[in-house]
């Protein structure tokens, strides 16, 4: 696809729009992949070496120097990562973990891989991330770890996080699925906790296909993370090695990150001047000082809106690529089992005696989650090349549906 105005003119009734002329842009597809790609696959296959090997260890180095962390462990996806970063703990049967009931399944399934206990925690309005206010009370002798994912690109509070867990001698994995590049403070997300974890799965902002990296600070933490992925001798371990198809990939893609990610910036900025006046969206905005790379811009919905559903499919069928963001997690079924695996549910089984023993998920009550998710909440993706003319053709669509 390119950038081009396109010819159609679908008829105002359809699309709910009054007024002038409302000509439709064709909006390019994400990820898109050059001729450097190409050649970096084509190198893979004359090599004869398909399964890790030095094209994962050559990604490997590059994006531990990206994330300014000392090490790092390219995996197969980030579900992976996220399980081996709970492994690499020592996380167990009936240990508790402290995570957000607002992101992927993947962020909480990774602690019933454990046979550990979720713990939700509230996020907070600002920065859609965990409420480091709200961490405290949770916390009990069986707390072993907390996972912050920083959403859709922008930082959550991990500093205050991380030191709140400090003084408790408790490590926190920072799921950095949608923030390669973000920064905190200055300190780029991923390496500020114990173990970063990114996602480089096809949609991703740096895409591989399906991928993920660990970084960690801590050579021990790092040696036993290496065990871990690729039959280690001395304990249980796994095959949850990188192919070098996709090492090779990730080195190109990591290349083009930092511009791909002010292209993104740019983009924001015309989101947020074109939504300024809207009475019923509101831009979320990363926290002063801190650097978001806006996997997608996310949109508060601030006044009652009906149809919201028709409203977003009237958008979609222009092309724009918006929609409502995520229902939370400790209402899924992997929480609230009808059906409980055959091994058994921790908080249920396993002589489990603690703070989420006799409750059940979905009666949680996590207020500030329940008030935006995921009805409150637009994702407005902004990868390039969509540039200045989609998202001023986005806002103009936008705010005809809601203003
Ligand atoms: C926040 C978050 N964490 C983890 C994952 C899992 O990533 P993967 O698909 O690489 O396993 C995703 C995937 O969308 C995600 O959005």
């Amino acid at each position: 696809m390119n950038n081009s105005t396109l010819l159609m003119k679908p008829s105002q009734q359809n699309l709910g729009l009054s007024g002038a002329d409302f000509s439709v842009i064709s909006w390019p597809s994400w990820p898109q992949y050059s001729s450097e790609e190409l050649s970096a696959v084509v190198r893979v296959i004359q090599s004869n070496q398909l399964y890790a090997a030095d094209e994962v260890k050559g990604f490997e180095s590059a994006f531990a120097a990206f994330v300014e962390s000392n090490f790092a462990v390219a995996v197969g996806n980030a579900t992976q990562g996220l399980h081996l970063a709970l492994a690499a703990l020592n996380i167990g049967v009936g240990d508790e973990v402290i995570v957000t009931p607002y992101t992927w399944i993947s962020s909480a399934s990774c602690i019933l891989m454990q046979n550990a206990v979720p713990v939700f925690c509230d996020i907070e309005e600002e920065t859609l991330g965990l409420d480091p206010s709200k961490l405290e009370a949770l916390i009990t002798e069986k707390t072993k770890a907390v996972i912050i994912v920083h959403m859709f690109g922008y930082p959550a509070r991990v500093h205050e996080v991380r030191d709140i867990l400090a003084r408790r001698g408790i490590p926190l994995i920072e799921d950095a699925s949608h923030a390669h590049g973000a920064r905190s403070k200055g300190d780029l997300i991923g390496s500020i906790g114990t173990i970063g974890v990114f996602s480089l799965h096809q949609r991703k902002a740096l895409s591989v296909g399906d991928g993920g990296i660990l970084v960690t600070q801590d050579e021990k933490i790092f040696s036993k993370l290496h065990r871990l992925r690729s039959f280690g001798d001395e304990e249980l371990s796994y095959n949850y090695r990188m192919s070098e198809f996709a090492g090779a990939l990730g080195a190109v893609g990591l290349r083009k990150l930092n511009s791909q990610n002010e292209n993104r910036r740019s983009n924001y900025n015309s989101v947020v001047s074109g939504l300024s006046a809207s009475r019923s969206l509101q831009v979320v905005k990363p926290r002063a000082g801190d650097y978001a790379v806006f996997y997608a811009v996310l949109l508060r919905v601030v006044s009652e809106i009906d149809d919201l559903d028709a409203r977003l499919s009237r958008l979609q069928a222009l092309g724009i690529p918006v929609r409502k963001t995520w229902g939370l997690l400790h209402k899924h079924p992997h929480f609230n089992p009808v059906h409980p695996p055959a091994r058994g549910v921790p908080w249920r089984d396993f002589g489990y005696k603690g703070r989420m023993s006799g409750r059940v998920f979905r009666d949680e009550e996590l207020p500030v989650a329940a008030s935006l998710c995921p009805d409150r909440v637009l994702e407005l993706y902004v990868h390039p090349p969509a540039g200045v003319e989609h998202m001023r053709f986005a806002v103009q669509a936008i705010l005809r549906e809601f203003d």
